[in-house]
């Protein structure tokens, strides 16, 4: 049996013995990068280096990076989908040989030191080529030479990876799945057809191209690199022959705690497995997004949304089952526990992560009982619409009317994907496009920030979005002269165009607080004031006083900016080269993000 442990370990052993730095892992919410809520992949906090900014590690990096990915959400409750995952990643930066990663992965997966898959146990995918890139016959005879039989040519649906929203670098790939034995689903099953025959456990993206805004024709890299990501407990499962993620470590602890406070049973049913995989699922991405020391907490809006949905969701689940969601800090305490060793800002964080969870199942209680009531009369009044119609020969659908769904929404604080659940338990539809009608006009009016996709920042790479970058820094140096120390980020987002910057204070800005703040920026920048960087321990940032947000290890080495005297923050860049490059900095909105919270947006102009 291995461990989520043992398999991060035999990571950091091999990838060291390769001649691999190690790197810290991010945040899970990233920083400066509008793109996406989470932190999805290993690569993701790395696209300036991917696109040729130097990393201070050297250009051979690995890491073992927490990562959210909501898009399967749905999914969840199955044996292998999760929202949270660890990704073990490593890097080649500015070099792409297929042929010598290749060998690597093969190594890794087949040495008895290591995986000890038998190789007849492996089967990968290599791109069959398109307009864009040739079909990669390098990858394909790479992996013949290592003596693997099952190698599959598949299109770019399958074989080429990119970033959510398709911008920045990307590239085609080459899939490895573990061969359960099962036999073939059909003539051509294939790694492709997901009948579970083969599962999926590392990916090696060679990333040869660039594409610079949505829609653009990828390009290619002049320095193109390797970009590699094993998903941590499916790969454990499968090494285990487990027949779900849930049955190990930590995620089965949790499973195993809920058995023993709940009504339901966990294999009652089909639909009890599924709620306790959820709750344990949501809990633990609750625990890493509450326990990030970036703080977000749930809201209407952004991350803050998408914890609301976790959280709530969790606890509807809890009801099926008859677990009083009062256990959830329990639950919690187990993930801090595990996970605190490895992530410190979790561990600092057990109060604040057991406090907000509370808060929000309570707010999500009283809101339920109305909810439901309301959600019971929508029901009713169609079933009555369905009764009277019968007698006319009219035909009336099962289904939730968008407008009935928002309400529930706006009102009773119901996110969209639980009034679906509640209405299918019913066997009843919703109506989806009329609920986000509905919802984008909310959004216009009160011109809150959408959980969608943004283009733009840092991920394009640009000089613009490295100058914002560093007007943020000065900024927050200028609300620090101004307001004290513990004004804090509480949120970053740049486009090409302007930058947008969260920060903690209580009150609205006056315009001469505005004025002031502009003019402290402005003076750093007429100072032509160096930007510098340099690779120093944790220890010794905080020691320097540097500003950031902790989520590294105690030991970790991190990245500290400084600008001439007036800003030192742990970032990992990149940054204009001296505030002269700025020009002028200008504020052109101050209002409130969220209880507490202000946000400034501004430009260079
Ligand atoms: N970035 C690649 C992935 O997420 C390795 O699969």
């Amino acid at each position: 049996m291995k461990t989520d442990r043992e398999l991060k370990d035999l990571w950091i052993k091999f990838f060291t013995k390769h001649g691999f730095k190690r790197i810290p892992g991010y945040s899970i919410i990233p920083e400066n990068d509008p793109t996406v809520l989470f932190t999805t992949a290993g690569m993701h906090p790395l696209v300036p280096y991917l696109l040729g900014e130097p990393h201070p590690y050297g250009d051979k990096i690995f890491d073992v990076q927490r990562c959210i990915r909501t898009n399967d959400i749905d999914e969840v409750g199955d044996s292998s989908h999760l929202t949270l995952f660890e990704m073990l990643g490593n890097w080649t930066l500015g070099k792409c040989d297929k042929k010598e990663m290749i060998k690597l992965s093969f190594e890794f997966l087949t040495s008895p030191e290591y995986l000890n898959i038998p190789k007849e146990r492996l089967a990968v995918t290599v791109f069959d080529g398109n307009e864009t890139a040739p079909k990669d016959e390098e990858a394909f005879n790479a992996w013949k030479e290592c003596g693997i039989d099952k190698v599959f040519y598949l299109p770019k649906e399958n074989n080429w990876w990119a970033l959510g929203g398709g911008v920045g670098p990307c590239g085609p790939d080459t899939e490895m799945f573990y061969d359960t034995g099962k036999p073939k689903c059909s003539e051509n099953c294939s790694p492709a057809c997901d009948c579970g025959k083969y599962l999926e456990i590392w990916n090696d993206v060679f990333m040869q191209y660039y594409v610079k805004e949505p829609g653009a024709k990828a390009e290619k890299l002049a320095r193109p690199n390797i970009d590699t990501g094993m998903g941590l407990e499916r790969t454990v499962c499968v090494l285990n022959g487990a027949e779900s993620v849930y049955d190990s470590g930590c995620l089965k602890n949790v499973i195993d705690f809920i058995g023993s406070k709940a009504n339901v049973k966990y294999k009652d049913s089909a639909q009890s497995i599924r709620s306790y995989r959820i709750i344990t699922d949501h809990l633990r991405s609750s625990v890493f997004i509450l326990g990030d020391a970036r703080g977000v907490t749930p809201s209407n809006v952004g991350q803050g949304y998408i914890l609301r949905r976790f959280i709530r969701r969790a606890s509807n689940c809890a009801r099926n089952i008859g677990l009083d969601p009062k256990y959830f800090t329990e639950i919690s305490d187990i993930f801090v526990d595990e996970y605190g060793k490895d992530y410190s800002d979790i561990a600092e964080h057990r109060e604040f992560i057991k406090e907000e969870l509370i808060k929000e199942v309570e707010k999500f209680s009283k809101a339920l009982d109305e909810g439901h009531k309301e959600f019971e009369k929508v029901i009713a009044g169609n079933e009555k619409h369905k009764e009277f119609a019968a007698k006319t020969g009219e035909k009336v659908e099962n289904k939730l009317s968008g407008k009935a769904v928002f309400r529930l929404y706006d009102t009773f604080g119901f996110p969209f994907e639980l009034t679906k659940e509640l209405a299918e338990e019913r066997g009843y539809t919703v109506d989806r496009a009329e609920f986000e009608e509905k919802f984008k006009e909310h959004q216009e009016k009160s011109r809150v920030a959408s959980a969608g996709t943004f283009k733009g920042g840092l991920a394009d790479g640009s000089k613009q979005s490295a100058r914002l970058h560093t007007a943020t820094h000065l900024l927050l140096a200028g609300l620090q002269h101004m307001f004290g120390k513990q004004i804090v980020q509480k949120g970053s987002n740049i486009t090409p165009e302007r930058l947008r910057f969260d920060f903690n204070l209580d009150h609205k800005m006056t315009l001469e607080e505005l004025k002031q703040v502009e003019d402290f920026v402005n003076d750093a920048i007429a100072r032509n004031l160096p930007v510098t960087s340099e690779i120093v321990t944790l220890e010794k940032a905080k020691a320097e006083g540097a500003h950031g947000t902790f989520t590294n290890k105690y030991g970790d080495e991190v990245k500290v900016y400084t600008i001439g005297d007036v800003s030192k923050e742990i970032c990992g860049g990149p940054h204009a080269e001296n505030t002269g490059e700025l020009h002028h900095f200008k504020i052109v909105k101050e209002e409130s993000s969220s209880s507490g919270i202000r946000r400034i947006k501004a430009i260079l102009d």
